[in-house]
């Protein structure tokens, strides 16, 4: 209502640490029996995963942090690694090359397109969705899938401060059921829009999606995009300020799919989720949220993950508008 939303209008500051603490434990109790969504299935090692599995994490862009529920759980990363990845390339090729090479648009047709009705959703062009983001990938330095997998990796543990481990058993599971990204890697490289071994970027691609994080390592990673490409925890600086800034205008297009309209209208804040049931908000100046728990809605973004971030957003005062 009108007196929450004022109370909560951003200041330029996280609240105080003690007025964190009681919100994160609030949106977790609050959202915890929540039993809407389902756990991603179509890659088989996914579906083990609990519906129960619940955890948030909020880390202040000076380095502060506060954590609740599974905190200590490993999950592939998935999709949250595209933002971060595309971070990297725009560090790498600069930011005008990187626009002209990937796309930051959320459709990539005309505003009176019919067509754009009926193939948005398979033919939208920017980094965040998979065929900029297998395109992003190709992009990566490195003259060898090795190089670019090192790159890659490396590139992500900073952007987390610690070093990021594999996950042998989602990588297996879902290069064996990915016939649809080779494809995708296959078309974009008849357009020319490839810019490595369509096989060998979507192998690099599947391993980006099967590094493990904990909802802890989401948040540094989110907070170090909302301290100008500095880990607020290690003091590296990963990425430059100016890359930032797109980053996060494409996360703000683009991080929910097709929901990301509907977020930025609630939520008010960049934000990317994962198939794994991780979601990543980045709150510029002020810090990173993350949450974690595997049901989806039916555009493949976490339940309860968007109902803690909504609640958070207007609690912590993260809305940008
Ligand atoms: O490309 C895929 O299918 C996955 N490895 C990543 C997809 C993903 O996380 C989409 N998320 N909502």
């Amino acid at each position: 209502d009108e007196e929450a939303a004022r109370s909560s209008i951003s200041t330029g500051e996280l609240p105080e640490p003690s007025e964190v603490i009681v919100a994160v434990t609030e949106a977790y109790e609050r959202f915890r029996a929540n039993r809407e969504g389902a756990v991603a299935d179509y890659i088989p090692v996914l579906a083990e995963a609990s519906p129960d599995w619940f955890g948030i994490s909020v880390v202040g862009a000076r380095g502060r942090s506060f954590e609740i529920g599974d905190v200590e759980r490993t999950f592939s990363i998935q999709s949250v690694s595209k933002p971060f990845v595309f971070a990297l390339v725009c560090e790498a090729v600069g930011d005008v090359d990187a626009r002209r090479l990937l796309g930051v648009n959320s459709t990539g047709f005309p505003f009176d397109s019919l067509v754009a009705v009926e193939l948005n959703l398979d033919r939208t062009m920017n980094p965040l969705v998979n065929a900029g983001a297998i395109a992003a990938t190709s992009l990566v330095p490195g003259s060898t899938a090795e190089d670019k997998w090192d790159r890659v990796r490396e590139g992500l543990s900073r952007f987390a401060g610690r070093e990021l481990s594999f996950n042998e058993r989602v990588y297996a599971s879902e290069s064996a059921t990915n016939l649809r990204n080779q494809g995708i890697a296959h078309l974009l490289q008849s357009y020319g829009r490839l810019y490595f071994d369509p096989d060998e970027a979507t192998d690099v691609y599947t391993r980006q999606c099967s590094l493990d994080v904990t909802v802890h390592d989401l948040a540094v990673m989110a907070s170090t995009l909302a301290n100008g490409g500095v880990n607020p925890v290690t003091g590296e600086a990963v990425v430059g300020p100016g890359v930032c800034r797109r980053v996060l205008a494409v996360m703000a297009t683009a991080g929910l799919y097709e929901l990301s309209g509907d977020w930025l209208y609630e939520v008010g804040v960049p934000g990317k989720s994962g198939v794994s049931g991780g979601i990543v908000t980045v709150a510029p100046g002020k810090g990173g949220l993350a949450t974690f728990s595997p049901p989806l809605d039916v555009a493949g973004n976490s339940v309860r993950g968007q109902l803690v971030t909504k609640y958070l957003a207007e609690r912590l005062g993260l809305n940008l508008f």
